[in-house]
């Protein structure tokens, strides 16, 4: 597949469809499998009659969610951060999928835990309602000697990244550059990865790694067929999440519907209003699921 030099021509078009039967018979590697949206997107590919391997350091959890999705997946036990394993998860996945292929993989594993960099700065509880902020830990005596930092979370989400993307590309490489097969890397982000995150310095450093990484590659990458793509959420409801912003979202969180900017100037419609005016797009989709729900029941 021949892909173009990179240049920005503005975001994609919303109404453009969806062609899932393209991924039909590829095979695809997603790291951090075992929960969350690693999971989700295992279940999803699956279903779109992908062959799914799901790579995870939690064999348990692992091991479970790839027998419920039957013959199209499999589970690597694998910690992201080790090279040797990650090596050996590409190898198998490459082995036993259908094709021997390795067409899509998203490198998503990632980790949000207490970040020790800069204890002597202090945690910092950020009042979600209140926007303010205050500092309630000192950290360690500075007459004491320096602490040498934990850095689980970079090693994790950006060096164990930059393996997954370096694999990716290598056994990429070996497809052939025709439409049967494809060569999609798609490295997971987050809003952390644009905006100030106070207190998680290697979550919020990690994060905006993995954009350098996508705006680096993304220059050279298309001379060899390879597309890369970033995705960066904000807040969706899974185990990573602080309880403080599951708390949050309990409260005031809103469920936001991508619309053409022709209904909405932002891109985007809140769901959570109920007074959607004449002629709006939510109006037009009650409409059709009524419609829809009528013929279903007759
Ligand atoms: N949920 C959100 O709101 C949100 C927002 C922005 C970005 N993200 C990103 O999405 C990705 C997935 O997060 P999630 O919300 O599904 O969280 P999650 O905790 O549900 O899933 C993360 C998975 O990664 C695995 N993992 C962690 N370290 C690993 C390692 N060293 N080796 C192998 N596997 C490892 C965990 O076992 C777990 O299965 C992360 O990169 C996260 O930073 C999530």
């Amino acid at each position: 597949m021949s892909i173009p030099v990179y240049q920005n021509n503005g975001p994609i078009s919303i109404p453009a469809s969806l062609r899932l039967e393209r991924l039909s018979g590829k095979s695809v590697l997603v790291t951090g499998a075992a929960s969350g949206l690693g999971k989700a997107y295992a279940q999803a590919f699956v279903k779109a009659g992908a062959y799914v391997t799901l790579v995870d350091f939690n064999e348990a959890l692992g091991k479970e969610i790839a027998s419920a999705l039957g013959e199209n997946a499999q589970f690597i036990k694998c910690d992201v951060t080790d090279w040797d394993q990650q090596v050996e998860a590409f190898e198998v996945a490459m082995k036993n999928s259908p094709q021997k292929s390795c067409d899509i993989v998203i490198a998503n594993a990632g980790i949000l835990g207490h970040d020790g960099v800069f204890t002597l700065q202090g945690n910092w509880r950020h009042g979600l309602d209140s926007h303010t902020s205050s500092l309630t830990d000192r950290g360690p005596d500075p007459a004491g000697p320096p602490e040498k930092p934990d850095l689980q979370t970079i090693n994790t989400n950006l060096v164990g990244l930059l393996y997954t993307a370096k694999l990716a590309i290598h056994y990429f490489r070996r497809q052939p550059l025709d439409a049967s097969r494809d060569r999609c890397l798609i490295l997971k982000s987050s809003l952390a990865g644009y905006l100030d995150a106070p207190g998680w310095i290697q979550y919020n450093a990690s994060k905006f790694g993995v954009r350098g990484v996508m705006r680096c590659l993304r220059r050279t990458s298309w001379q060899e067929g390879i597309r890369v793509n970033l995705v960066a959420p904000w807040y969706v409801r899974t185990p990573i999440v602080p309880e403080a912003a599951q708390e949050y979202l309990d409260q005031k969180g809103r469920a936001l519907g991508v619309v053409p900017r022709e209904y909405a100037h932002q891109g985007y419609l809140d769901l959570d209003l109920d007074d959607y005016k004449q002629g709006s797009l939510p109006l037009e989709w009650q409409k059709i699921v009524l419609q829809t729900a009528s013929a279903l029941a007759e």
